[in-house]
């Protein structure tokens, strides 16, 4: 994990499994020990980001329905329930383990909530699948809070982690698609250096690339040796020298860059009029692209001059609702390093 903090937390509570959270919750009366340890567990799945914003964009939205796309460990999910009570949420993880969890975490909220398993490119379907849930209630708003888990992170077996030797899969549903090894057993040395580039990796993308595709690496270790082997310490930035290079294959591998442009697409399909759509990104490429599609739904594509207001006919779909990303606090970077490259954007929806 990326600090102190949490490591410290993850360390004191990492004998809890996802199933322990479910014991936890399902034991009654809970005693102050087994509170404070349900929090401890919850903690470790993952801390929720810039939850209080988050909260302040739904609390307006009304009746109806909620979706997040990103359930995780369900913390946005469960403060959205206890903030907002004449709303449900239909939450939506990739990640069986995710669902899972969530799924026991929000237990307590019954026929409130409905967890499924889609992605949230499929939005447009999920609204049609899950009719029998959602009825006539507007869509009020959506919460993308993109990318991985801490869950995912630290779990040694799924091959995110820099800290443990495990097989190279990065997949964040084990069910489905091709595990990072096999992308790499087959990738050719120019996309992989255009990948690596596209995340930063800069002036060492092409010798990073050409070492990969040389030693074809199997296991995260063998992953990490392929890059140091080319990045001279003295020019290994702070952080991990091998932090972009997993990042960009854990991108690769989820078609994330995909996932983002038509799941934005979906959610402003599918949220009804005044529904808010918040969106929290980890990488600034991430955020340029959630900024770039929000600013052009905002336009509708009109490029008309100021001075003279919009006379093109665009239709201009929502309004971003600030102009530049939200971050994090200090004091809540300090508690949840996390959240430091995190940055929030939202937009309303202002046709039908
Ligand atoms: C940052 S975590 C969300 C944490 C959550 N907000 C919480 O409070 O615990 C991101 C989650 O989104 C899921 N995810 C990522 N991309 C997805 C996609 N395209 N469709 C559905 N779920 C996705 C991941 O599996 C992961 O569990």
């Amino acid at each position: 994990m990326r600090g102190a903090v949490f490591e410290c937390a993850v360390r004191t509570t990492c004998s809890l499994t996802t199933d322990e959270v479910g014991r936890v919750t399902s034991s009654a009366p809970l005693s102050v020990s087994s509170v404070d340890r349900l929090q401890m567990a919850r903690d470790a799945f993952h801390v929720p980001v810039l939850e209080s914003e988050v909260l302040s964009y739904f609390v307006t939205v009304g009746d109806g329905v909620v979706v997040d796309a990103t359930l995780g460990g369900g913390g946005h999910a469960e403060a959205l329930l206890r903030a907002i009570p004449g709303v449900r949420l239909l939450g939506i993880d990739r990640d069986p383990e995710a669902r899972e969890a969530s799924r026991r975490r929000l237990e307590p909220y019954g026929s409130r909530v409905r967890v499924i398993d889609a992605t949230f490119a499929d939005l447009r379907d999920v609204r049609e699948r899950e009719a029998d849930f959602i009825g006539a209630a507007p869509v009020r708003g959506i919460l993308m809070d993109l990318g991985v888990s801490s869950h995912q992170l630290d779990d040694g077996r799924r091959g995110f982690s820099l800290r443990v030797d495990a097989p190279l899969d990065m997949r964040m549903d084990p069910s489905t698609g091709i595990d990072a090894a096999s992308v790499i057993a087959q990738i050719d040395e120019e996309s992989l250096r255009a990948l690596l580039a596209r995340h930063g990796e800069g002036r060492f993308a092409r010798a990073i690339a050409a070492s990969i595709v040389t030693r074809r690496p199997r296991t995260t270790f063998e992953l990490i040796d392929a890059v140091e082997r080319v990045v001279p310490p003295a020019h290994r930035r702070r952080g991990h020298v091998a932090t972009r290079t997993f990042q960009a294959l854990r991108v690769l591998v989820n078609d994330e860059e995909f996932q983002l442009r038509e799941g934005l697409a979906a959610a402003l399909d599918v949220l009804d009029l005044d529904g808010v759509l918040v969106v929290i990104a980890y990488h600034s490429g991430e955020d340029r692209v959630v900024k770039d599609v929000l600013a052009e739904a905002a336009s509708g594509g009109c490029r008309c001059p100021v001075e003279l207001g919009c006379v093109c006919g665009a239709v201009h779909r929502v309004s971003v609702v600030k102009a530049s990303a939200m971050m994090a606090s200090p004091d809540e970077v300090a508690r949840n390093p996390r959240s430091r490259s995190a940055r929030l954007r939202v937009a309303r929806k202002i046709v039908p």
